[in-house]
């Protein structure tokens, strides 16, 4: 679907950073999409503008009762310079699961995806080529209606801003150290925990403060009532190899739908390697490394793709994974994906789209 959108290109265009130096999130391109809604006209105005700073009514309701939702996708050049982004379409699928979480009207998810494609085509020269970089999208929606009172606003406004990204974790892909955490919870039942909303990230910040004084890279979650079943990593899906066997969470109104867990997933049927999808205890982890059959463990998300874990330490015990080493499943899913996010390998799934 060809959608119209008013373009007004940038007069001068920053210099594109060096690939060796890029951080996460830290540069911005030279422009951006957004459009307007308003309960009387629904979504209006789409426009691609120079990326720059935008006024803000100081009562705009995001501001008050954080009525917002976002996403993360990444788009790569492959060896032919053709611009290819990874299973985009469930992207706006899973943002329009968020706006419902959030009283937020919903986008038209086609229209949303051919924004992005104009956007992309003007700024495709911002998509960086070297191992382990690409250009983050993040398309975002706040509550942009001056109001105090608590209910959903009549007015948004949808962006999507891009970034030229190095790897989330600059040191690469090795593996982490992590402190189950068994306060502080991320998500509760019946929460916001599925949708991706800022609240969920900074939640974390003051558990994820505390593994870090203790040596920790990130948090592992458990879940917010009994405090027993294994939820996500920092703000990525938990995987564990048991015996032979790859386990997951299996998905509940806590856990985010991560586009990179689903295609772990499939990619794991695929290669008919045991997967399930179940609840997970932390005791049962804990028993499978005294037993010797906890023989990996990695989080999947967009930004990392995939982080494998080298250590967890829960109720005072360390039980460390693989010898810190990352094992060969999370090694092969980490290259398999990027290869196919990278455009350089089939993609027997259709995932990649052009
Ligand atoms: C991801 O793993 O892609 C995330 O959700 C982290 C992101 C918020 C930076």
């Amino acid at each position: 679907m060809e959608a119209t959108v008013a373009i007004t290109k940038a007069e001068t265009l920053k210099p594109k950073p060096d690939p060796e130096t890029l951080q996460f999130g830290k540069t911005f391109t030279d422009h951006m999409f957004t459009m307007q809604y308003s309960s009387e006209k629904g979504w209006f105005y789409p426009e691609i503008k120079p990326y720059a700073p935008v006024e803000i009514d100081p009562a705009a309701m995001v501001f008050h009762y954080s009525q917002s939702v976002f996403e993360g996708l990444k788009a790569y050049k492959n060896e032919d310079g053709e611009v290819i982004l990874f299973r985009p379409e469930e992207n706006f699928k899973r943002l329009n699961r968020s706006n419902k979480r959030l009283s937020i009207p919903p986008v038209n998810e086609e229209l949303a995806l051919d924004y992005l494609r104009q956007l992309l085509e003007l700024e495709k020269d911002w998509i960086p080529t070297a191992e382990g970089t690409s250009l983050y999208i993040r398309p975002f929606i706040i509550a942009t209606e001056p109001s105090l009172q608590v209910a959903p606003a009549h007015r948004y406004q949808f962006f999507i801003i891009m970034s030229p990204v190095g790897s989330y974790y600059p040191e690469g892909i090795h593996p982490v150290s992590i402190m189950v955490e068994d306060h502080f919870t991320r998500a509760a039942r019946g929460g916001t925990g599925t949708a991706k909303t800022g609240g969920n990230y900074s939640a974390g910040y003051n558990a994820q403060a505390k593994a870090s004084q203790e040596g920790h890279a990130q948090v592992l979650w458990l879940d917010g009532v009994e405090k027993k079943y294994v939820e996500e990593v920092g703000s990525m899906n938990v995987f564990f190899k048991i015996d032979g066997e790859v386990v997951t969470p299996q998905l509940n109104d806590s856990i985010l739908q991560g586009v990179t867990r689903k295609s772990v997933i499939e990619l794991l049927e695929h290669w008919s390697v045991p997967v399930t999808e179940r609840k997970i205890t932390m005791q049962e982890i804990f028993d499978a490394h005294r037993e010797g059959k906890l023989e990996e463990a990695f989080g999947s998300g967009t930004a990392a793709v995939i982080s494998p874990i080298g250590e967890l330490t829960w109720k005072g015990e360390t039980m460390i994974v693989n010898g810190r080493e990352t094992g060969d499943t999370t090694r092969d899913l980490y290259q398999t994906l990027t290869r196919i996010q990278t455009g350089k390998q089939d993609d027997p799934f259709n995932w990649v789209m052009k």
